[in-house]
């Protein structure tokens, strides 16, 4: 795309990352802004190749300020929806409180509704920064309830994944293109980035895959608690299943996404979260309940 030079004598960029260097700048911005080093998605094939970014760079190619965008097609209501994610929103310290992030947000949505995106979700902790542009926050929960009796006939393979490992992450890849919506209320139909990092950045998850389910459990636990986070499958075991293959027998398991899937029910709680989910588009109006998968936060 044409670079343009906007009044305050920055470069504005769109769809720059298959330019090298202007994807380092990138990097270096949401490393300073946000202590997370995003150039960890080269182990595990790159960035999203549907990401859409948005940038101010200056004459030295310093990434100034960014928006992105990418494709996230969701199952909400057992209907697929084309939405889109909003990430890496961040202003170099010294260019704040200029108008660069609004120029960025109006170009990034503007740009979302001409490609005919049905919803668009971000999540943040300043929400009435996106209230203006039609973002309303949807409350979340999780659900809570004693395990099922394990299942017995359990008969396929488990093994822990490593996200240290190419052959494990070639095998994670593989099973979120393949898989089936964790929940037919509020789930991921695709998209595999985010399951990659942040299985990476949070050391306590832990993968297992069930072979006969072909399917990559995401979860972790405490002394307190046990999370079941997602599920990548071709298809969804019960949670009898999972229980079954596993060596735990927690006392009370936390799911965090609806469990419609799971063939077990808990009771849903509120979430309190300093972090807000947000969507603005035409389902907001939703019937089933609402979480988003930790694996698939952004
Ligand atoms: C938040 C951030 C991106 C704003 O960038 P900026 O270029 O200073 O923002 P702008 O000057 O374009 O302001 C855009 C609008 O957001 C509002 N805004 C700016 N910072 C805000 C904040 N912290 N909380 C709420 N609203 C805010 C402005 O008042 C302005 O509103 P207006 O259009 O009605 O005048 C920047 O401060 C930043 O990088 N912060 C750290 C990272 C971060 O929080 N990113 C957002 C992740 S969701």
């Amino acid at each position: 795309m044409a670079t343009v030079l906007g009044s305050h004598g920055l470069t504005f960029r769109q769809d720059y990352f298959g330019d090298p260097p202007a994807w380092t700048a990138l990097v270096a911005l949401l490393e300073d802004t946000f202590g997370i080093d995003v150039s960890i998605q080269d182990r595990f094939g790159g960035p999203d190749p549907t990401s859409m970014p948005f940038g101010y760079f200056d004459e030295n190619g310093v990434c100034a300020a960014n928006f992105s965008v990418f494709s996230m097609p969701m199952m909400i209501d057992g209907r697929l929806v084309k939405a889109a994610g909003f990430q890496s929103g961040a202003v170099r310290p010294q260019w704040r409180g200029r108008g660069l992030y609004r120029e960025l947000m109006n170009r990034a949505f503007g740009w979302c509704d001409q490609q005919g995106f049905e919803l668009g979700i971000l999540l943040t902790d300043k929400p009435a920064m996106y209230e203006p542009y039609g973002f309303k926050v949807l409350p979340q929960q999780r659900f809570l309830g004693a395990p099922p009796p394990a299942e017995t006939r359990f008969v396929g393979t488990v093994r822990e994944l490593s996200l240290d490992n190419a052959g494990d992450i070639a095998l994670v890849r593989r099973v979120l293109r393949e898989r089936t919506p964790v929940s037919s209320f509020f789930a991921v139909m695709a998209q595999a980035e985010m399951f990659l990092l942040n299985g990476f950045f949070d050391p306590d998850v832990r993968l297992t895959y069930l072979d006969q389910f072909e399917a990559v459990v995401a979860w972790k636990e405490d002394e307190t608690s046990f999370q079941l986070l997602d599920i990548a499958g071709k298809t969804i075991p019960p949670l009898s299943a999972f229980f079954g293959a596993l060596d735990q027998r927690p006392d009370r398991v936390e799911v965090c996404f609806p469990p419609d899937r799971l063939d077990w029910r808990g009771k849903p709680e509120p979430f309190p979260s300093d972090i807000s989910l947000m969507v603005r588009g035409s389902a907001v109006g939703l019937s089933g309940p609402v979480t988003l998968s930790p694996m698939a936060e952004f």
